[in-house]
């Protein structure tokens, strides 16, 4: 019988299937079905900047809030409505509870971690994308609301990615100041240079790296010219390029790294693992097939790791580069393909 205990992000878990944030796990209901499925923790469902900054403003009657539509919708879902549920997840379940709030990009927000750090959740992650499309000041300086100070009046301007990327840092940053449990940025796969950025990130103190968000993306119908909003799955191919990038990182970074999107077997979350994945995070193989998926990929995991005589997540863990020249992650073009069809 293998050890799955996993240590992650200085948290340790029974073993290292995480059930993802999402509509899984927005209420107590969800939660307690992702605890008693067997997994090693739980990703509460993303609180929103817009949220946070929406409450805010209402407190503080702020009538210059700039997003009127979505204000009204915002009010209706109250943030104390999160911290009970992380309380009372906290009092229920007996795995780590991390909660997840969706950043954008302003840091107005932080302080509200301090609330969910008081609730009791084990860990943060911040759901952290920043697209960079958004007219923005070069700089936004913190305890300073950030919708404020966009000056309208100004030529247009976007930031650079050096000075993007400095949110992130600072966001993090300011965080540690505020919070001391673990801190998990979970990203997306758009950077220019993502080793520098996740190293940075890693110099910064970040616990862990969740790799690699998965976005929605806006469709509309043709013949109508409305927007689709439908449930939006992975699919196995999903996958690659989550792989490429833990394989890469895993060498390069101290800090975790938790493999998400497009992982819908065993033996991809074995595989995760194997290129250097502390903890593998499931979501759209659940809505798909159901929280019992969880049992049947510990049991084949455990199957796999007992004949192949790894005794623990610790010995899978980055064991492929062992094994094979993992330089293959580098490669983005289909050359051997058309060497070898030449044959
Ligand atoms: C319906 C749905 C809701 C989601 N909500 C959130 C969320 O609130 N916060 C978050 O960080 N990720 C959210 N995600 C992303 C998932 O946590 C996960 O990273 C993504 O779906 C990729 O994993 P998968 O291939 O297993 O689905 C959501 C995904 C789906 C499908």
């Amino acid at each position: 019988m293998a050890d799955l205990v996993t240590q992650y992000a200085g948290l340790t878990l029974a073993n290292p299937l995480i059930i993802s944030s999402s509509g899984l796990t927005k209420d107590s209901e969800g939660i307690r079905k992702a605890t008693d499925s067997g997994a090693g923790a739980v990703v509460l469902r993303s609180v929103f900047e817009e949220e946070i900054m929406a409450e805010m403003a209402s407190q503080k009657k702020d009538s210059a809030y700039q997003h009127p539509e979505a204000y009204d919708y915002l009010l209706d879902y109250s943030l104390s409505d999160y911290l009970k549920l992380i309380e009372k997840s906290k009092k229920d379940c007996h795995v780590p509870i991390i909660a997840s709030i969706n950043c954008t990009g302003s840091s107005s927000w932080i302080s509200y971690a301090k609330k969910i750090q008081a609730a009791g959740a084990d860990a943060l992650e911040v759901n952290f994308s920043i697209l960079p499309t958004i007219e923005r000041v070069p700089h936004p300086e913190f305890e300073q609301p950030y919708y404020d100070k966009i000056d309208h009046d100004a030529p247009t301007h976007y930031q650079d990615s050096q000075q993007l990327e400095a949110i992130y840092y600072e966001v993090l940053q300011e965080l540690h100041k505020h919070i001391t449990i673990p801190i998990i940025f979970k990203i997306g796969p758009y950077f220019t240079s993502l080793i520098n950025f996740a190293r940075t990130l890693d110099a910064h103190k970040v616990s862990a790296l969740t790799l690699f968000n998965w976005f929605f993306t806006p469709d509309f119908d043709i013949d109508t010219k409305e927007v689709i909003y439908k449930m939006q799955l992975s699919d196995p191919q999903s996958m690659g390029n989550t792989l490429r990038w833990i394989s890469l990182l895993q060498q390069e970074v101290q800090c975790d790294l938790s493999a998400t999107t497009g992982i819908h077997d065993a033996k991809s979350c074995i595989k995760l693992m194997m290129a250097g994945a502390s903890t593998v995070q499931l979501c759209s193989v659940i809505y798909k097939n159901g929280f019992s998926v969880v049992q049947d990929f510990l049991s084949e995991i455990n199957d796999w790791m007992d004949s192949n005589q790894y005794a623990s997540i610790n010995d899978l863990k980055g064991s492929i580069h062992k094994h094979m020249d993992t330089q293959v992650f580098n490669r983005t073009q289909y050359l051997k393909q058309y060497t070898e069809a030449r044959k």
